[in-house]
């Protein structure tokens, strides 16, 4: 069972040539609206890529109707959204620019996101059977609350620390698998007296620490995960990017599914290569992620993450 808690957004997509500099008016051409925030795009990756996998997502919208515009997607491919609350603020809206190399900008009005609260879980969602994800898109300490008790209760944890922010060193204790990006890892390394660029470094050291997984996703170069019994490295699908906004969620939201039917950590990250980069050649968030048929028919175009550096088979 994967159970996922954190943001729902109204995506709103323009297109433009080139993302504007401070003070720069740029002309956009295409524009759209689309469900997003990192929180339900995760779950519904993990919705559309898992083999029938229960998924649920806990979160807050507005009483307005982007409310229902944000879990419209989640309900349609099945995900369980009954946890989903009414705040008093308003639907979170993210204005996503995407410039014609498939790269973006994004500001988020987080609204109804901070009203999320960890004990909108409830305890029977949270046991030795569950996957817990949770990203940055929410109050810090709600997330560290429902991780502690998650922990308590049995449950594995998934942390992605997107948007980049700190992460308390009692968290990391409790955490399974951390998914960082480049800046994230140096953000959370910065935290625990990390100084220093090379992210490989950063990953080592988080998971001989902490005795977690530390997967640290590079872009076009792929992603490497690091445990304490050694290193992994998984190239990207082969394809012409055309939107890469949502490619860390469907990772992730790939990583959960795969991890929760009992896939290796070598397999796992291969299944979530190819969801992040399927997501990569079509528009917008959750209108770009994959279903499983897809993901099966194109896993051959990778291969599964390889040992690096190391001797030690990781499971
Ligand atoms: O990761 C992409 C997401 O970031 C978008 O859906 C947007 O809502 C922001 O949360």
């Amino acid at each position: 069972m994967i159970v996922v808690f954190g943001s729902l957004n109204a995506d709103f997509f323009m297109q433009v040539d080139k993302l504007p500099q401070p003070g720069e008016t740029v002309l956009g051409g295409r524009y759209f609206l689309v469900p997003g925030g990192k929180g339900a795009n995760q779950a519904l990756a993990a919705a559309r890529a898992g083999d029938g996998n229960q998924v649920f997502m806990v979160g807050k919208v507005g009483k307005d109707e982007w409310g229902d515009f944000a879990t419209s997607l989640l309900r349609e491919d099945g995900a369980d959204v009954t946890n989903v609350g009414r705040g008093e603020t308003g639907t979170a809206c993210a204005s996503i620019l995407v410039d014609d190399k498939g790269e973006n900008a994004i500001a988020v009005a987080s609204g109804a996101n901070l009203e999320a609260r960890a004990d909108q879980v409830p305890d029977d969602l949270l046991g030795p059977e569950t996957w817990l994800v949770l990203q940055m898109e929410v109050t810090a300490k709600e997330n560290w609350a429902l991780i502690a008790r998650a922990k308590a209760a049995g449950a594995r944890i998934l942390l992605s620390v997107a948007p980049a922010a700190p992460v308390p060193a009692a968290t990391l204790d409790q955490v399974d698998i951390l998914v960082v990006n480049e800046i994230e890892a140096r953000m959370v390394g910065e935290a625990e007296k990390i100084f220093v660029e090379d992210t490989a470094e950063i990953g080592e050291t988080l998971a001989a620490r902490h005795g977690l997984t530390c997967i640290v996703t590079l872009g076009g170069e792929g992603a490497a995960a690091y445990s304490p019994e050694g290193a992994l490295a998984v190239a990207t699908l082969p394809i012409t990017p055309v939107d890469t906004t949502g490619a860390g969620d469907a990772f992730v939201g790939g990583l959960a599914a795969a991890l929760d039917e009992g896939k290796t950590l070598q397999e796992a990250l291969r299944f979530a290569a190819v969801a992040a980069g399927l997501c990569c050649t079509r528009e917008g968030t959750q209108s770009s992620f994959a279903r499983r048929a897809e993901i099966d028919a194109r896993i051959k175009e990778v291969l599964p993450a390889q040992i690096v550096g190391g001797s030690g088979q990781q499971g």
